[in-house]
């Protein structure tokens, strides 16, 4: 069945003007944004196709906006493979922003650390990422708009970008390599250690459908990654979600302050 015409169900806002860049939010993270206008806000509940999830604990909104005086379609909340729905569900709010005729999206995430320098509150800008899933967002029939069948990912995150984000975070962001774990369960130290050996530098359970599928339609991504604790088995210390959340929350100004000076510089 064909995806209904963003048109049918979103306000006219969002067609008034260009705009001028996505943003993907992990959870939380759209709160804390200090845009100077807000020109529309749906519930996901009123997106056909995304909103329709029965899993519980995932409300999150889609958010038109002026931020650092550029237009931004902001999802603030995602959906994730290990809650059990479809890949579709997963890349949906990248199929709408291509749609909408976005060409710039930034994504953020919470990560484990694998590098031993990246301390907890650490931002990482992806330069790359290892999908260790086995799982591609662009499996099935060729859809229209989603570039050519074999696209190329030799550069998925927009080098110009990861410079300006990197600039956007200040002097203590780091660059690196993410990998893409489905969970639910956290990592083994077996497992991290590998992965390390492999080149990661964080791990985390989002991120990489949407950078796949974006970068696939020729948008230009960026990706910022939070380290929220360090992987199993890098430090001493088992993984509790409560302390994973407590520090995405002590980051979420540094996060505000890096995608608002990010969207400023585009
Ligand atoms: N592993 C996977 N995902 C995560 C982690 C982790 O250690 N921390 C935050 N998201």
């Amino acid at each position: 069945m064909p995806e209904p015409e963003p048109k049918t169900f979103l306000p006219e806002a969002f067609f008034e003007a260009p705009i001028d860049c996505g943003l993907i939010l992990g959870s939380g993270w759209g709160d804390v944004l200090r845009p100077e206008t807000v020109h529309a806000e749906v519930p996901y509940a009123d997106l056909p196709g995304y909103g329709a999830s029965t899993v519980a604990g995932h409300a999150g909104k889609l958010l038109l906006m002026t931020l650092a005086g550029r237009r931004v379609a902001a999802f603030c909340g995602r959906r994730h493979w290990y809650e059990g729905c479809p890949m579709d569900q997963i890349v949906w709010p990248v199929d709408c922003l291509r749609r909408l005729g976005v060409r710039s999206l930034l994504l953020t995430n919470a990560a484990g650390g694998l590098n031993p320098d990246f301390a907890p509150g650490t931002l990482m800008v992806l330069t790359d990422h290892i999908n260790l899933s086995g799982i591609s967002p662009l499996r099935g029939p060729l859809r229209e708009g989603w570039g050519p069948r074999f696209p190329d990912m030799s550069a998925v995150y927009d080098p110009d970008y990861a410079d300006l984000l990197a600039a956007a975070g200040g002097p203590a962001t780091r660059r690196g390599v993410y990998a893409f774990s489905v969970g639910p369960a956290y990592e083994t130290p077996a497992e991290i250690r590998t992965w390390r050996l492999l080149g990661a530098d964080a791990v985390g359970m989002s991120t990489v459908p949407e950078a796949v599928v974006a970068h696939a339609c020729g948008m230009r991504v960026a990706a910022l990654s939070c380290v929220t604790n360090a992987a199993a088995g890098i430090s001493a210390k088992r993984l509790a979600h409560a302390e994973v959340l407590a520090a995405a929350e002590a980051a979420k100004p540094h996060m505000a302050e890096t995608v608002t000076r990010f969207v400023a510089a585009l």
